[in-house]
């Protein structure tokens, strides 16, 4: 008995010390705070999340984004448990023109589909006050749903981030069948697959036309710079049995804190539509306490 519970305690220390594929990193004990210490890139300058909004941006027209075709077809998708979160990627013999291609909205050159994850928060109420990495006007959402692509050429990295938005129970979305299967891997190492249509996980309905645009990095170690966020303005729905059914099966929260501009340009895509025009003369609003010192000072 005694041996066997000494065997059990150093497998338990062992899966701890080697969670995440023998990375020495997690949100609990070695939490986003220490991370910097055994990957000094998450101190730098230029990393990811932030927090967006409508007035302290860059208006900007972007070309639009094409995609391949093979964006709205079924694929059978690897899921996997690496200790993080539920990662989800195409078979690695897959014949490579079929692979989901992108390219326009300003992305430098044509990316290919690398793979697509969630972070999220458990469930305290029924409104979640944390679980996206980034944040809208200082308000998170209950998770957060990333889309990566690679340039080949460049070795550049580009992600797609949809805020998750909860709503009430009785919604069925295209990430039902997703959650059905992610929710089986409770333990680090496990995996499944999954018959997903990318296009439909991004949503019908959203026309990839109202994004925020930033340079910043990786939201896990190694936090590698030169990342392009894309992140659109649509929101993704998930009911709340779903979004608690994930961080009660699989882990509790995997989401970063927001970090610091340092100065950094946000863009935001302009749609040429009223509501567009209407947020862009309010970002003017910004220079107001500035034109009004100017008026006092002529004054005198
Ligand atoms: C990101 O950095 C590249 C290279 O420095 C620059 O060309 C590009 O304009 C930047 N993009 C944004 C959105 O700031
Ligand atoms: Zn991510």
């Amino acid at each position: 008995m005694k041996t066997y519970l000494s065997f059990v305690l150093l497998l338990t220390v062992v899966d701890k010390i080697f969670a995440g594929n023998g990375e020495y990193w997690n949100y609990e004990d070695h939490g986003p705070y220490t991370w910097s210490q055994t990957y000094p890139e998450c101190a730098g300058w230029r990393q990811s999340p932030l927090n967006l909004d409508y007035f302290d941006v860059v208006y900007k027209k972007f070309p639009p984004f094409v995609f391949s075709s093979s964006f709205d077809r079924p694929h059978v998708f690897n899921l996997k448990n690496n200790g993080h979160t539920v990662v989800g990627e195409l078979p690695t013999g897959m014949p490579r023109n079929e692979i989901p291609q992108l390219s326009g909205g300003d992305l430098p050159g044509i990316f290919r589909f690398t793979n697509f994850h969630l972070h999220w928060c458990v469930l305290l109420g029924e409104s979640p006050s944390e679980g996206s990495e980034h944040t809208i006007n200082h308000v998170h959402g209950a998770g957060e749903a990333h889309f990566v692509f690679t340039n080949e050429v460049t070795k550049q990295t580009a992600v797609f981030a949809f805020i998750i938005t909860m709503l009430p129970e009785g919604e069925s979305s295209a990430w039902e069948a997703y959650v059905h299967n992610a929710v089986k891997l409770i333990r680090h190492g496990t995996h499944t697959q999954f018959v997903g249509n990318l296009m439909k996980l991004m949503e019908n309905g959203n026309y990839f036309r109202d994004f925020w645009r930033y340079n910043g990095s990786l939201t896990t170690p190694p936090c590698s710079e030169g990342i392009i966020w894309t992140i659109f303005s649509h929101h993704i729905i998930f009911s709340y049995n779903e979004l608690q059914a994930l961080s009660l099966n699989v882990l509790h929260k995997d989401f970063r804190p927001i970090q610091l501009r340092n100065n950094r340009v946000i863009y935001h895509s302009t749609l040429g539509n009223t509501a567009d025009s209407l947020r862009y003369c309010f970002s003017w609003l910004r220079a107001m306490p500035t034109i009004f010192i100017i008026v006092i000072f002529l004054d005198f």
